[in-house]
């Protein structure tokens, strides 16, 4: 099935930068667009205490805001955390949940990727949901085995109508902040085995889904990428904190 899906380009920007520094980078983002604005779905992931004055110096570009994380209850006795709702509030259009380094160092896990994407869905924000897999489970031959488990638990109880909000974000975590990129044909075989799951929970919503390649996507790498059938898009770290190499990203997006 060739379905058009509009392919979508997230810039993850981790902890790095100020608020003024922030304002300042998606100024030139909204400014640099081109041929892109409107054809490529564009957002940027900025720390929490950014969210806001981003989100109103983007106001009527075309530029999205997500936030990085969230937390699953409504409100409460959370202290740290932000809830969907204020995410949203801030200006928020997405909200990553699943990033490997939330797995790793924060101890994320499948049930809370779970929790917190039902929470982004219930809050009308669109869900991120990281997947991927470590370099020792590549090596053992486990990739397809973790994805499929991440991806079925990570979506586990949603109604096909909500999947169809949601991006997949396949990041393998050995390609991640590394400089070392899956090849097209790793990226594409498992964006294709994700996409059979998604048909196998969601049906037909599964060809309008889109599932981005995360880790180490760079301006010389980004368009040969994306320019696989099953892969939508882009999750970018590090090439997302310097306007001119995201914006060549986001231009590699355009057929
Ligand atoms: P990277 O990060 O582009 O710096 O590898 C990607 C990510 O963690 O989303």
């Amino acid at each position: 099935v060739n379905v058009a899906r509009t392919k979508f380009v997230c810039g993850n920007w981790k902890m790095h930068k100020t608020v003024a520094e922030s304002v300042a980078l998606v100024k030139e983002l909204a400014a640099g667009l081109g041929a892109a604005a409107g054809k490529v779905q564009v957002a940027v992931a900025p720390p929490f205490t950014a969210i806001h004055a981003v989100a109103q110096a983007l106001a009527g570009s075309a530029v999205e805001v997500s936030g990085q994380d969230v937390f699953w209850e409504v409100q409460g006795a959370f202290t740290g955390e932000l809830s969907a709702g204020m995410l949203a509030e801030a200006g928020c259009k997405h909200g990553i949940v699943g990033h490997s380094e939330r797995r790793q160092f924060f101890g994320e896990t499948d049930e809370t990727v779970n929790k917190k994407t039902a929470a982004l869905l219930k809050a009308g924000l669109a869900p991120i949901v990281c997947v991927g897999e470590l370099l020792a489970e590549r090596e053992a031959g486990k990739t397809l085995a973790v994805v499929d488990r991440q991806v079925r638990q990570g979506l586990a109880g949603l109604t096909a109508e909500q999947m169809g909000k949601i991006t997949i974000a396949y990041e393998p975590v050995w390609a991640i902040g590394t400089g070392k990129t899956a090849t097209t044909a790793q990226a594409q075989e498992v964006h294709a085995a994700i996409r059979k799951i998604l048909r196998e929970l969601g049906g037909a919503v599964a060809d309008a889904m889109r599932i981005q390649y995360g880790g180490s996507v760079k301006p010389d790498n980004a368009r040969e990428l994306m320019s696989q059938p099953d892969v939508d898009g882009a999750l970018v770290g590090g090439a997302s904190l310097k306007a001119p190499d995201f914006l060549a990203i986001v231009k590699g997006a355009l057929p």
